[in-house]
């Protein structure tokens, strides 16, 4: 079984990586523009295979897409990423050009893959994604959620001085400020969380979540890798092991939650054939009102993408 991972940047090497070390396909195809970068970063993924024991092969190509030939799952993390002082909406013009011709090569060669999208805005990118591979949009989804809640988790590990392994979340919405994290359907152990924090420690780490993104660029000057990389690593082990796990992934909605024709961060169970199910939780009035601020905020980003796109037209 073969994975592409395009774009090997920061976030596309540690995520085809993160793959290679959970030994679970027989190759990961890394691709880029630039010249000997995929092919210098799998051939240091493939030196590690000895010592870390894996056998997953990782080749490395400079934008040949032949080499992706039937990839079972293909990330796409192309695109600039963020400086201080920008949202991720900032992205839009060059990444949505990028975003759209990686997904024509990819689905070129690969037209049954299922397409996790990484690059920002995210939600947006994964709706250029979807309009440009023109697949049923239960196999092109974007990830977010997972990041945003392992961020979300990190805190209240923190918090609790205890081990995130046990900490169980959930978040909805765009990838942005707006994200909804609810701490209503989150977990230590199986005991709410409501119950071990008070309620202004858990806002406290609500708000920190939110811009959990914006925290480490503006310590880094450029945006995170090592959790988005391992966060869509997650979801294409979800996939190639036919697990159905139930994630937080930005899918394309038909009317769950109340929404129609938008990419949004939702519960998702996620399998062999990408989104086997989308997961609708009862919601009170103030997460709607919450997700509704979000869904506005990413359907405007989604309205500038259709004007550009008529414009190209
Ligand atoms: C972040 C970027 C990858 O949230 O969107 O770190």
């Amino acid at each position: 079984m073969k994975v592409t991972v395009v774009g090997a940047g920061n976030v596309g090497a540690t995520c085809a990586n993160v793959i290679a070390q959970k030994d679970i396909v027989n190759k990961v195809v890394l691709v880029d523009i630039k010249e000997g970068t995929s092919e210098g970063k799998a051939l240091d993924v493939w030196e590690a295979a000895p010592i870390n024991e894996y056998s997953t092969r990782v080749v490395g190509s400079t934008n040949d897409y032949t080499q992706t030939k039937d990839s079972e799952v293909v990330v796409i993390t192309s695109g600039l990423p963020r400086k201080p002082g920008m949202s991720r909406d900032d992205l839009i013009a060059t990444n949505a050009g990028i975003v759209r011709s990686v997904t024509e090569s990819v689905i070129k060669h690969s037209p049954n893959a299922k397409i996790i999208v990484v690059s920002n805005p995210l939600d947006v990118m994964t709706y250029c994604a979807y309009l440009t591979a023109k697949v049923d949009s239960k196999r092109v989804f974007g990830m977010a959620g997972i990041l945003d809640t392992a961020r979300y988790r990190a805190f209240i590990a923190d918090a609790l001085n205890c081990s995130p392994k046990d900490i169980q979340g959930m978040l909805l919405g765009g990838h942005g400020d707006t994200m909804v994290p609810l701490p209503r359907y989150t977990t230590v152990a199986g005991i709410p969380l409501t119950e071990l924090l008070p309620k202004e420690k858990i806002d406290a780490i609500i708000e920190r979540t939110k811009n959990g993104g914006g925290e480490i660029v503006n310590l880094l000057g450029t945006s995170a890798w090592y959790a988005p990389g391992a966060a869509a690593a997650q979801m294409v082990e979800a996939i190639v092991k036919n697990e159905n796990r139930i994630y937080p992934c930005c899918a394309l909605l038909n009317g769950e939650y109340g929404y129609k024709g938008i990419y949004l961060g939702v519960p998702v169970m996620l399998g062999k054939n990408g989104i086997e199910k989308i997961i609708e939780l009862k919601l009170d009035a103030a997460e709607k009102a919450l997700l509704d601020s979000s869904a506005n905020a990413v359907r405007q980003v989604m309205d500038v993408l259709d004007k550009q796109l008529v414009a190209v037209k």
